[in-house]
């Protein structure tokens, strides 16, 4: 089996690349743990052959490639083996505001093209999209949702991922390719580079004052954030994928299940893991466009489906601090 991950340098593509690395195993066709042969990792900006394990993991390959380039997506996918495709690559939420145009090439026509190049490429392609909870917006701001919730995108992003399930949702029925989509709450904590996503606040609010440094907090301190940890929503996409296509049937989108933080409660987790002494200092500072955008949002997102699926839900700010401080702390 041949696995690709698109947006592979990004936050959720790196780890779901050392995830991969590390279970070498994902369910094939008919259902059974197959070991991953090969494992390419794609992105548009530059990528770096993670340090791999000599003689343990699969043989891995970058390729930078803009998704939104159709034939360089045929040939990407192009094969006749079965093919697994985790498809993260994306405009994030503050970059699809400012750049709607950008928003729809990439996030919609970049979807297409990769759909388009699994159904016609001569193998078997099962695919693993990444939508948010962006979809929801008008109607659900400060709301509780689940996976029957009406989808009224308020922002471009979460127009752009509503159309983007639908179109999974049409391929796999069309028979093109067997597809699903992850609605993920907000991951936290992000480690490194913020990226361009409104929610970036959510990780910041963690990391910035962990290493020392200053932050000027854009929302009010008790924003609701419907969040996830990073293990989970990995655990999440591989156990999507490993699900038979008929245990979802024709509503092929899962809302991971989120639970509910405010910033107060993720910086009150860090001062009792590390104590205020080393911490950098946070200011109030509302930004009035990420404020917008925040409100905008569900306060938290149930996943009942997932849940009755055997998906875990993340514990709450402890847990979400903890496993940051032990991974990139
Ligand atoms: N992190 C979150 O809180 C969150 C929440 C909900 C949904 N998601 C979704 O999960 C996915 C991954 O998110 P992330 O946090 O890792 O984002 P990220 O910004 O860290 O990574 C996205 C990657 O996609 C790449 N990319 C952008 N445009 C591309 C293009 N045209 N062709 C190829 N690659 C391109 C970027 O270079 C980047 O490396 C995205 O689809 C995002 O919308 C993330």
């Amino acid at each position: 089996m041949r696995v690709v991950i698109t947006g592979a340098a990004g936050f959720l593509g790196r780890l779901l690349t050392a995830r991969l690395v590390q279970a070498g195993r994902l369910a094939g066709p008919d259902g059974s743990a197959q070991p991953v042969d090969a494992l390419t990792l794609v992105d548009a900006g530059p990528l770096q052959v993670p340090d791999l394990a000599a003689g343990t993991a699969p043989p891995v390959d970058v390729r930078q490639v803009d998704v939104t380039d159709a034939a360089a997506v045929v040939d990407l996918l192009a094969g006749d083996e079965p093919l697994t495709v985790f498809h993260l690559a994306a405009m994030v939420s503050g970059a699809c505001e400012r750049d709607p145009d950008g928003a729809w090439a990439v996030n919609v026509e970049g979807t297409r093209n990769v759909l388009e190049a699994a159904r016609h490429r001569a193998g078997p392609t099962r695919l693993v999209a990444t939508s948010s909870v962006a979809v929801y917006g008008h109607g659900a701001a400060g709301a509780v949702v689940d996976d029957d919730t009406r989808q009224v995108p308020a922002t471009t992003y979460g127009m752009t991922k509503a159309a983007g399930e639908l179109m999974v949702d049409d391929a796999t029925r069309k028979g093109f390719l067997d597809g699903r989509t992850a609605r993920l709450p907000t991951v936290v904590v992000r480690p490194g580079a913020a990226n361009a996503a409104a929610s970036s606040f959510a990780s910041a609010i963690v990391r910035e004052p962990a290493a020392g440094r200053p932050y000027a907090l854009p929302v009010p301190w008790d924003t609701p954030i419907a969040a996830i940890g990073y293990r989970e929503v990995v655990d999440g996409l591989v156990a999507l994928h490993d699900l038979h296509g008929d245990v979802l049937g024709p509503d092929r989108a899962l809302a991971l299940p989120g639970v509910t933080v405010t910033p107060r409660d993720l910086y009150d987790a860090l001062v009792r893991h590390v104590g205020m002494r080393s911490l950098g200092d946070v200011t109030l500072d509302v930004d009035p466009v990420v404020r917008r955008i925040a409100d905008g949002w569900p306060a938290a997102v149930t996943g009942s489906r997932a849940r009755d699926l055997g998906f875990a839900a993340s514990g709450g700010a402890d847990t979400l601090v903890a496993a940051y401080l032990a991974d990139f702390g």
